[in-house]
């Protein structure tokens, strides 16, 4: 599996052969000679269902698993995350600068797990899986860290955003961190090509792929349908009266406004329902809250 994250999560390789994540592709158009070469070898490679989808860690995997079980034992997951030290050290790392402002620091990872509980565990697990498949480009390392960072804000706002508009889901924070993982994948099939004259080219495919390359990872790691769905729909108009898309179409608002040197575009926050003294509330708290690397 030459495409496969594994190679820049050495910590995850199985014994045997690693396991193929399967889907049914969504990619299903045909290469066409109006395409760019690029546009063309992409497609390609989108249609197979297998390019450059990543494998999901064994302990992501569990922490997913139990943290919607109630007779989960935080031994178990703290036991599980200890197998595997470099995900350990991220997860730690992770965890202690959230809990450093809440003066909780602390060094075993049972006792992080304890005053995190399972379900922020998850969400740290899975921003460290999501962290250490980011490296290792060697023509779009740049595009892809800051695909990750904002992710990572759009987690938070995405968090924010729904406390303020009362639509707390069990995977408000996944559904943030997760809706644009198809970018990383798409960066990642391309860096494999030759590097088209125009750039325009590569954020334009980008742009046009990453939701069903983003819907195909969520799919091929059983995440729940919700996150499949923000990352499917978050940039379909159409997707706006399901509340879980909706809330990442309102994170990745709440990023632009962030992202830029002028001040927010309001009126798109009224497109998205939300009203302007809230959005502004939003803004406010996800900037702070991403400042200080505190979870809301
Ligand atoms: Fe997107
Ligand atoms: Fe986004």
């Amino acid at each position: 599996m030459s495409s496969s994250f594994l190679e820049f999560m050495p910590s995850q390789a199985p014994a045997g052969e690693p396991p193929v994540p399967s889907i049914v592709p969504l990619v299903t158009v045909e290469p066409t000679p109006e395409m760019s070469e690029t546009e063309r070898e992409l497609v390609k490679r989108l249609r197979t269902g297998r390019a450059a989808l990543p494998v999901l860690p064994q302990v992501a995997e569990a922490a997913l698993r139990l943290a919607n079980d109630p007779d989960a034992r935080i031994t178990d997951l703290a036991e599980l995350v200890d197998t595997d030290p470099p995900i350990a050290a991220r997860f730690m790392s992770v965890a202690n600068s959230v809990a450093y402002w809440r003066g909780l620091l602390t060094s075993s990872t049972q006792s992080a797990i304890v005053r995190l509980g399972l379900a922020n565990t998850r969400d740290l697990l899975f921003q460290v899986v999501y962290a250490a498949s980011s490296g290792g480009l060697k023509k779009y390392q740049m595009q892809v860290q800051r695909s990750f960072k904002r992710s990572v804000i759009a987690a938070v706002a995405a968090r924010t955003a729904a406390r303020e508009l009362s639509l707390v889901t069990e995977y408000d924070y996944m559904s943030g961190l997760l809706h644009d993982i198809g970018e990383a994948r798409i960066y990642r099939i391309l860096d494999a090509l030759p590097r088209p004259d125009d750039p325009k080219i590569v954020a334009d495919l980008v742009q046009r792929y990453h939701t069903a390359a983003g819907a195909e990872v969520a799919m091929a790691w059983k995440l729940p349908t919700e996150i499949v769905d923000a990352c499917a729909a978050h940039h379909d108009p159409q997707a706006i009266g399901v509340p879980h898309v909706r809330l990442v179409m309102i994170a990745d608002a709440v990023c632009d406004a962030l992202d830029s040197a002028r001040s927010p575009n309001l009126q798109r926050f009224e497109s998205l329902l939300v009203d302007v003294s809230i959005a502004r509330r939003i803004i406010d708290q996800t900037k702070k809250a991403a400042q200080m690397s505190v979870r809301p």
